[in-house]
């Protein structure tokens, strides 16, 4: 049987726009979609957004209008975004779904069949932009980490889920599962967690409070918390689309967020799937935070990068590439224009597109764009270039398998580079002005297009508007000639035409003030 994997990102909350943020975790879900499937493994690819709650009914309240109307709005807003995008998520999921309304509400029948909900009072600090109460020792000077600001006290009747039941076995489980929270650091900061007793968690809100949310199927004076609704979503949406075989896939689950809400997903989730009876999901993949330049990004100091401006400006493939280049998955990076135009130009202008034009044009000068044979075969420079690439593609595969996303690509351009070393190295140019040595440049052209053709592969699940350009250009669209087509040096055949160039990054020049 097929391997299914099973890839989702956060469901965005539908309080603000699509942002840069929100575009890493979903590009970096695309990328790794991409990749399974190239490896011949069944992705179901999951998004969408998170409606319930006081946040969103606030923002709709300051909008003088129905939070309904106001989620269908922002909600179409995230999905038209991923498709201009070129996302290929495989369902996009509301929390307004009926279905998902359903489904929270048979989990929350569930887990108070199993004595895992009780009733109580509680005062706390809560933080409305978090939608969740804090302890003292969760506060930085009092406030919240997240938002700065001050937690209000509140004190109720609410609905509580005895978590704390879980502690015990959600360690158990780090424990059989090292790679289980990934990178380490935000394991270790989970284990950090866990060494203080884990409080209940509070699970509803009364209505007299708040009414847009999912009502308790055994209480209609109460909703449910949000995140208790939002979590459910990656089980509800699974179990939707892919009602028979949703226990292969949540077999191969695999969450990507970002450290902002590690708590939720590391310690509130599993411990909600033990309680309702489900087996905890295969990874969490956590990564850090975007900064633009030194600063939060914030719409209040107006320097949010939004991703449709980014691709009118510089191309799709251009801004993809940046993302999963800068930033080491896990740690946090700065966004800066500056940044971008430098690394854009240097690696997608001057590397990838240059060594495209330049072969494609050789190509051209010397044979009317058609591919010569390897006569006599491969020389060792030729076999040398190949054994680059068969290194560079293990070790590509080897870092996406393990989020190294920068290092896979660094990798792949280390072999732009010795593309490049190779051309000066046999120096076809040179070679062309003596009429006996032509057979050989023919074969070195031949070994540059086989490469173009390889990095096109390679480059694929990062970058796929270029890889299908890079292929149109060779004329390796499929049925023309096999795709994937590994082999070096027998796939062109003779008298092969490759097109004409054509820039694949025209240079970005700003204009200094
Ligand atoms: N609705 C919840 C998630 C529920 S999942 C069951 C939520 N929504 S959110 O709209 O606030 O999205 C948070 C996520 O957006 C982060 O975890 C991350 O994936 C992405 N990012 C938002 N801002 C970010 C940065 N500045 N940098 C990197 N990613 C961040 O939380």
């Amino acid at each position: 049987m097929t391997e299914k994997i099973f890839l989702t990102t956060p469901i965005y909350y539908v309080n603000a726009e699509p942002h840069l943020g929100h575009t890493y975790t979903t590009m970096v879900v695309d990328t790794f979609a991409r990749f399974h499937r190239s490896m011949g493994r069944d992705v179901f690819f999951l998004t969408g957004t998170d409606e319930h709650g006081d946040k969103i009914a606030a923002a709709a309240a300051s909008l003088d209008t129905d939070p309904r109307s106001y989620a269908d709005r922002i909600s179409g807003i995230f999905r038209s975004t991923w498709d201009t995008c070129g996302i290929t998520y495989d369902h996009f999921i509301r929390t307004t779904d009926a279905h998902h309304v359903r489904f929270v509400q048979d989990v929350l029948q569930k887990v108070h069949d199993a004595g895992d909900i009780y009733f109580g009072e509680y005062g706390g600090k809560y933080c409305t932009g978090c939608e969740r109460f804090y302890t003292d020792r969760e506060l930085v000077g009092g406030k919240c980490p997240d938002h700065e600001t001050e937690p209000v006290w509140i004190k109720e009747e609410n609905y509580f889920f005895r978590m704390g039941r879980y502690q015990q076995r959600l360690l158990d489980y780090l424990d059989a599962h090292p790679d289980f929270i990934r990178p380490t650091g935000y394991r270790n900061e989970v284990l950090g967690l866990l060494r203080e007793p884990l409080e209940d968690l509070c699970i509803s809100r009364p209505k007299s409070r708040l009414t847009w949310g999912i009502e308790l199927p055994f209480d209609r004076n109460y909703v449910t918390y949000v995140w208790f609704d939002a979590l459910l979503n990656y089980l509800s949406g699974l179990a939707h689309v892919h009602p028979t075989d949703a226990p292969a896939y949540w077999r191969g689950a695999n969450h990507f967020i970002a450290k902002d809400i590690l708590k939720p997903h590391s310690v509130f989730w599993p411990t909600m799937l033990m309680s309702a009876g489900y087996e905890p999901y295969a990874h969490l993949n956590v990564h850090g935070y975007w900064n633009v330049g030194k600063s939060k990004m914030s719409k209040s100091l107006g320097n949010v990068i939004r991703p449709l401006a980014m691709k009118e400006r510089y191309g799709l493939d251009g801004f993809r590439y940046f993302l999963l280049r800068e930033m080491a998955f896990g740690s946090d990076s700065a966004f800066t224009e500056d940044a971008f135009v430098t690394r854009f130009n240097a690696d997608l202008s001057n590397g990838l597109g240059n060594l495209c034009s330049r072969v494609l044009s050789m190509q051209h000068r010397y044979f009317a764009g058609r591919i010569q044979p390897m006569n006599g075969g491969p020389a060792p420079e030729d076999e040398a270039l190949h054994a680059v690439f068969v290194a560079v593609e293990r070790d590509a595969v080897a870092s996406v398998e393990q989020l190294g996303f920068h290092i896979a690509l660094e990798r792949i351009w280390s072999a732009i580079a010795a593309c490049d070393k190779y051309v000066v190295d046999t120096a076809p140019f040179k070679m062309w002005k003596d009429e006996s040595a032509r057979l050989r440049v023919g074969a070195i052209l031949h070994t540059l297009c086989d490469a173009l053709r390889h990095l096109a592969r390679l480059i694929d699940p990062f970058m796929p508007e270029t890889a299908a350009r890079m292929k149109a250009l060779l004329r390796c669209e499929p049925g023309r000639l096999a795709d994937p087509a590994p082999e070096w040096f027998t796939t062109f055949a003779t008298g092969h035409e490759v097109g004409e160039p054509e820039p694949l990054f025209p240079r970005i020049e700003i204009e200094k003030e």
